[in-house]
């Protein structure tokens, strides 16, 4: 049998975001001679090859290693990096941007004419390999290049494929999206303590409801209409509580903190879109 040769993944800016993808490519089954980054500080660099045993490199050696280059700096550090990365990505390379916000025009008017850029929005869950990831071409991406960056990000969670102009609503959705699970834990836990339940015993109870239900949500490919119904008996505890989640207007809340976390995606990524 022949064996396919993976490519070699580069990321640049190996911070929170960074590191949690190396490592779960590692976790995932990469090699260590299969992956490389760069970083400002030599002590982290040199902390995370400590950690991960995965070589650090400077920005043209890790270019020209690399055969996929993922940029995760924060997007205000984006400039000096494409200073640093014009001169040295030669033909062949794929650009992955984690970079929330950055159009892959920004990145097509930096780099080489014609290398392709995907754009990739994902979120925090990715520390524990249950990212959710959606990506879009830029103009020189084809297919092969989305499913390159679909077999990377699938190792960290999963993917799906969106037009680039959808991916403000990406970011108020799934990248702001585990926030507002947290907040809505938290205002729960308030509650069981509110209710005389301690407040460890209170964070045990909402937390396992909450990991039950999403993998209901995940396995279960029912609507979470016909889920809340299964719970929902007449007259019973939970539409007490239903009546007055409506009452406050809890979804319609939802539908307009979502809409507003879209608005102000679109206001920071105007700003690099000029230029
Ligand atoms: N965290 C999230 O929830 C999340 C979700 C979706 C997308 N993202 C995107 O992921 C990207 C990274 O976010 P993060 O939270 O991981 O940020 P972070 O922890 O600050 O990581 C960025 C790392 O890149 C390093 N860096 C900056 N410029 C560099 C350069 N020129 N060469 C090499 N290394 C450089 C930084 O070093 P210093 O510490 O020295 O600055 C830092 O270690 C951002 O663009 C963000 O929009 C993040």
């Amino acid at each position: 049998m022949t064996e396919v040769k993976r490519p070699v993944v580069a990321v640049f800016g190996a911070g929170k975001i960074g590191e949690a993808l190396l490592s779960g490519l590692l976790h995932g089954g990469r090699s260590t001679d299969e992956l490389v980054f760069t970083e400002r500080s030599a002590a982290r660099a040199a902390q995370l090859t400590a950690d991960h045993g995965i070589p650090s490199a400077d920005v043209a050696d890790a270019a020209e290693r690399a055969d996929v280059l993922v940029v995760a700096v924060k997007p205000q550090d984006i400039e000096p990096l494409l200073d640093e990365l014009a001169p040295v990505v030669g033909p062949g390379k794929l650009v992955v941007s984690l970079c929330a916000g950055l159009p892959t025009a920004l990145f097509e008017r930096r780099l080489p004419e014609g290398v392709p850029v995907v754009r990739v929005m994902p979120n925090t869950p990715m520390l524990v390999n249950e990212a959710m990831s959606a990506i879009s071409a830029g103009a020189h991406a084809g297919p092969e290049h989305l499913a390159t960056v679909e077999e990377l990000m699938g190792v960290v969670g999963k993917v799906v494929r969106v037009p680039e102009a959808q991916q403000d609503a990406v970011t108020a959705l799934s990248g702001s999206g585990p926030a507002y699970f947290f907040y809505l834990v938290e205002a729960m836990i308030d509650a069981g303590i509110l209710l005389g339940i301690p407040r460890a015993v209170a964070q045990d109870l909402i937390v396992q409801s909450a990991v039950g239900a999403a993998t209901m949500l995940a396995q279960g490919g029912d609507h979470p209409v016909t889920l809340r119904e299964a719970v929902t008996s007449p007259a019973g505890t939970t539409i007490m509580a239903i009546r007055e989640l409506e009452r406050h207007g809890v979804r319609a809340a939802l539908i307009d903190a979502i809409e507003a976390a879209r608005d102000r995606s679109r206001e920071l990524g105007a700003a690099h879109d000029q230029g």
